[in-house]
């Protein structure tokens, strides 16, 4: 059954604005990406998107093994929450962060942790930190696939960075996050295919000596998109809550919003209504009139606490659900949301919001 859409109200009195998560939703998108990328063992979801520990541990109920974080607060909480398998996808050069990640290797004993390098100064502060650090961490170098944010050419550097990995033995394979690619299906299958294919010649370089490795790819406009003998695992985020942004790129993935901002109206003028959800309630990251789904006409403006909207039907008081462009820059906005919980409850439960 398709989960419902727009949230019902909260029978009870709510403080706004209140992030608001229906669980039917995560699992219903959990199922169709599952399906999508060839199965539950596949997925290696990012948790940034949510940064909450009951999502972390409903994904370990459902059977995915391995997650991907985007800071040491993420890394925690999922090794908190039982994850076997995690990889920490930065690569900073910062002695103190990897420092606190190779500490949880010593706390987590049974965990198998990786964290990314793209530099040879990367290198030399895990080199550091990892010299009696336990076996189960290791390195993953990180490849540009055209993103231009991290990751190493992929090029002769880039199989010179994995032997000097190797050379430390601790070396996993690569790791390729590819944002950049969009489009049509056709459009992504044709742009992750030539990406792949570099890939697989780093990947043959290494084999002629005899050193094996595999990927982690993808995000959720391709995860779907890898080809199985390369990605290992593929690392899609946001499909989580997905987004209104989602609902008209990648229909086809049938992902549902799960997230919404729950919203009062404070205040209304000719033609217009003022909401209680600014920019620090609805993270401003996407241009004004984008940054959430508003049927009624346009997004005025929006300031710290107050968003004025085009409007003839609200009155003072009405409460509206809202449904974020970007779902992982609005849920970081909150400690605390309110779950619909699969049992038709409202429960709050917390979550990280912005630490690191
Ligand atoms: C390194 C990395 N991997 C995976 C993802 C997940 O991608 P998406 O948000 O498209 O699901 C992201 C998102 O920014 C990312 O930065």
């Amino acid at each position: 059954m398709q989960p419902q859409i727009v949230p019902q109200l909260p029978n009870e009195p709510v403080a706004t604005p209140c992030f608001v998560i229906l669980e039917d939703g995560v699992r219903h998108n959990l199922r169709m990406t599952a399906l999508a990328c060839g199965g539950i063992e596949r997925l290696m979801p990012h948790v940034k998107t949510h940064r909450a520990p009951w999502i972390t541990e409903l994904l370990i109920a459902e059977g995915v093994t391995a997650f991907k974080c985007a800071t040491n607060a993420e890394v925690e909480m999922v090794l908190a929450a039982g994850a076997k398998t995690v990889c920490w996808s930065y690569p900073t050069v910062n002695p103190v962060n990897v420092q606190r990640f190779v500490d949880c290797a010593r706390q987590y004993p049974d965990a198998h942790l990786t964290g990314l390098v793209d530099s040879d100064r990367g290198l030399e502060v895990w080199r550091a930190a990892l010299h009696d650090a336990p076996e189960t961490v290791d390195l993953r170098v990180d490849l540009d696939p055209g993103l231009h944010r991290t990751g190493i050419p992929m090029d002769a550097t880039a199989a010179k960075l994995a032997r000097a990995v190797h050379g430390i033995d601790r070396l996993a394979g690569w790791h390729i996050y590819d944002g950049h690619v969009k489009g049509t299906r056709a459009e992504r299958q044709t742009q992750v295919d030539a990406i792949a294919d570099q890939v697989r010649s780093l990947q043959n370089e290494l084999a002629k000596d005899g050193i094996n490795t595999d990927a982690i790819a993808g995000g959720s406009y391709t995860f779907n998109l890898w080809p199985h003998d390369l990605a290992r695992y593929v690392s899609p985020g946001s499909w989580t809550y997905s987004s209104a942004q989602h609902d008209i790129e990648l229909a086809d993935l049938g992902w549902v919003p799960a997230a919404f901002v729950l919203s009062t109206v404070i205040s209304t003028h000719p033609g217009t209504a003022t909401l209680d959800a600014g920019v620090k309630a609805i993270s401003p990251d996407k241009p004004l009139a984008e940054r959430f789904r508003w049927e009624d006409g346009r997004i005025v403006l929006q300031n710290e606490e107050h968003a004025v909207v085009e409007s003839r039907d609200l009155a003072v008081g009405d409460r509206v659900f809202l449904m974020p462009m970007h779902a992982c820059t609005t849920a970081y906005l909150y400690s605390d949301a309110l779950v619909k919980t699969a049992a038709g409850r409202w429960e709050h439960r917390p979550q990280l919001g912005s630490v690191r």
